[in-house]
């Protein structure tokens, strides 16, 4: 595939906030975006040159954007892998790959993938049924989470078991889904890395970015990591491993818990652009949501060069009423994904403070 030329159509399955920001890079580059979405009105489309509004599984219309588009992308890990092998099989380019969305959408896939690519996860088994857990537990133990294996996002479809008598609890808290049980990682920190990869092997990692999470739900992001080099560059390492294992094309995030010996443990995988990475738009040279346009347009990469230090603050629910008060500090940068309700634990946005 030869670099695709400003002009062309970029296709976006999905309407979120990581769509329209994905769409506004793209308009940058000289590309039109066509947003594919099940949701009307979706922040996405009120940013993009034209919108589908289609279930997931409209083979009409899905083999209509096919044919109306010149690469397809993901932004959000839960469209369905099928779409996208449909699309495939219409003729379309797809990136990410349907293998590489479809093993980040399992997370019984996922951690083993990581542990054929010799990646350390916690101890974990899958749970298909009551007996399953108390088996899993056995053989892991106390603590630990128990957590849907697929559709789980900010912390939702989660339990935790603190000692084996909340096990029934926390089975009847899942509803009897297909579930994994991970062993409780006593983390010191959590960090992630978001990279880009080109299907010619071309990789630009950005920094090791510090998160923090607050009711299971990213709250902010601090970048750099406070951490040392050495676990820098053992995380980018890591991610090298995961795309270049995945054959993937785009930018995608890997989540670690780092523990107090300075080991990484992969807690998963985030094949997308991703909210630990919305710091890079303001403190770098090309921001994820560009530089995962230029990898699936297979043009050249751009510097994933950290130029200051940055702190990110989601605006979660009512937070986003603040914006005022955010916009007045000069070096915060304001980011809203013009959803109409603030409802609670919903991104309605986030601001980037620069420092130095
Ligand atoms: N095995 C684990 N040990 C300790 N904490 C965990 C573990 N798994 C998840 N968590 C905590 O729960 C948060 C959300 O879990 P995660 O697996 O990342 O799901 P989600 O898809 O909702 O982001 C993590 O960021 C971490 O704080
Ligand atoms: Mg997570």
């Amino acid at each position: 595939m030869k670099p695709l030329p400003p002009g062309s159509v970029i296709g976006i399955l999905g309407g979120g906030q990581l769509g329209r920001m994905l769409a506004m890079a793209a308009a940058e580059l000289g590309f039109d975006v066509h947003i594919y979405t099940p949701e009307a009105d979706s922040p996405a489309s009120r940013v993009a040159a034209r919108t589908t509004v289609a279930p997931f599984d409209d083979a009409e219309a899905l083999a209509r954007f096919a044919s109306g588009v010149d690469v397809v992308t993901t932004e959000f890990e839960n469209v369905p892998a099928d779409t996208t092998r449909v699309l495939v099989a219409a003729g379309a380019i797809v990136h990410p790959n349907p293998e590489a969305l479809a093993i980040a959408q399992d997370r019984v896939a996922e951690k083993n993938f990581f542990n054929e690519c010799g990646i350390a996860t916690a101890p974990f088994a899958a749970v298909d049924s009551r007996a399953d857990l108390d088996a899993a537990l056995k053989q892991i133990g106390a603590p630990a989470i128990l957590k849907t294996r697929r559709l789980g996002y900010d912390g939702k479809g989660q339990a935790r078991i603190a000692t084996l008598a909340e096990a029934d609890a926390a089975y009847a808290a899942l509803g009897g889904q297909p579930a994994i049980l991970e062993g409780f990682c006593a983390f010191e920190r959590e960090v992630s890395i978001v990279a880009a990869r080109t299907i010619h092997n071309g990789f630009a990692p950005y920094d090791l970015v510090e998160n923090v999470h607050a009711n299971g739900i990213l709250a902010r992001t601090l970048a750099p990591a406070r951490v040392d080099a050495r676990v820098r560059q053992q995380a980018a390492g890591l991610a090298y491993i995961v795309g270049d294992a995945l054959d993937y094309a785009g930018v995608f995030a890997v989540e670690f818990f780092l523990m107090a010996d300075g080991s990484l443990i992969a807690n998963e995988m985030a094949p997308r652009v991703h909210n630990s990475g919305h710091w890079t738009q303001d403190a770098c040279a090309a921001s994820q949501f560009e530089q995962h346009i230029r990898a699936i347009a297979d043009w050249p990469l751009a510097s994933p060069a950290r130029l200051c230090d940055a702190e990110m603050i989601n605006l979660i629910g009512a937070e986003a009423n603040e914006w005022a008060k955010y916009a007045a500090e000069p070096n915060a940068c304001v980011h809203l994904y013009g959803k109409r309700d603030a409802l609670p634990g919903r991104k309605m946005g986030h601001v980037t403070r620069l420092k130095r």
